[in-house]
């Protein structure tokens, strides 16, 4: 039997950036991992206008150096783990993550070249958490666990179901549905953290985890909305309708639902989790609405 081929594996049937070395056949596997394969050729991309062809690739574009830059994130997130003795399945899950979001880099690519835009140079961003020599092990990695996972993955949890859910185009309600079900395993990974370790956390350490909720909920708000001085790091919403079909949003309803997110599922799940957040100072640091205009009609 003839040796299997890259695409017999792997979701995307193009791979980027690889080596040529025997380990890619390792990679597509990896990169194939449980999920059905995605219907390519049923794209609806040939008969879109082409500005809107050209704003979806560059959408698609724009995620690419996130979700490559987000391996470093949960790399660090296991660095953390360790340090602060968590158990093996939980670091095991925190590595997993690293190679999920591979899999969403190649599928980013891959989307690109399907609305027919250019490949970008490989990223090399790293992202930093947050870090305090001053805090115990355990109070790191709960802030890093809160801060990319509980926060970061399961806001990413909400906004995916929305625009999978509005996506018609099935390539893009395949990729989208092999995206959230990644990303609901990265968002289980901080609750599942924090549910372990707080059981047995002292006072002092519950409060320095406490503490840091307001400013990460203002950082986030910022990172996708901008401010007043800054725009948004990354900006993947459109306000055009046309879009909606092929599973992107306006600003104004990532807003919205960001504002029902936090209060409704984040911090509800601290509290569960025996994080005693302050509620009124965590509602104060969400963004203002309408940061930007309301759509045009
Ligand atoms: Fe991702
Ligand atoms: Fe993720």
């Amino acid at each position: 039997m003839p040796a299997p081929e890259l695409f017999d594996y792997f979701p995307a049937d193009a791979a980027a950036w690889i080596s040529e070395t025997p380990l890619r056949a390792e990679y597509a596997r990896l990169m194939r991992g449980f999920h059905r394969p995605i219907p390519w050729e049923q794209t609806h991309a040939p008969s879109l206008a082409p500005e809107v062809r050209a704003e979806l690739g560059r959408i698609w574009g724009e995620r690419i150096p996130t979700e490559y830059r987000s391996i470093t994130g949960f790399s660090t997130l296991s660095f953390d783990f360790i340090a602060a003795g968590a158990p093996v399945d939980l670091v095991a899950v925190c590595h997993r993550v690293c190679i999920d979001e591979l899999r969403h880099t190649e599928l980013a690519v891959k989307m690109v070249d399907v609305y027919g835009g250019h490949r970008p140079p490989l990223p090399r961003e790293i992202s930093s958490l947050p870090a305090d020599a001053s805090l115990t092990a355990v109070a790191q990695a709960s802030r890093s666990a809160i801060l990319l996972s509980c926060l970061g993955e399961t806001f990413a949890c909400t906004e995916l179901a929305m625009l999978r859910d509005r996506a018609v185009d099935p390539v893009v309600r395949g990729v989208l549905t092999i995206f959230l079900s990644d990303e609901i395993v990265h968002a289980r990974v901080g609750w599942a953290y924090l549910a372990h370790a707080l059981r047995t956390a002292d006072d002092a350490t519950l409060r320095s985890v406490a503490e840091v909720v307001p400013e990460y909920v203002a950082g986030i708000g910022r990172n996708l909305f901008g401010s007043d001085d800054a725009p948004a790091a990354v900006e993947v919403t459109n306000d055009d309708a046309r879009l909606a079909a092929h599973g992107v949003c306006s600003m104004r309803e990532e807003q919205e639902l960001y504002r029902k997110f936090v209060p409704e599922v984040f911090l509800p799940g601290l509290r569960a989790v025996g994080v005693p957040v302050d509620v009124e100072a965590a509602l104060a640091a969400l963004p203002a609405m309408p940061v930007v205009a309301p759509a045009a009609t």
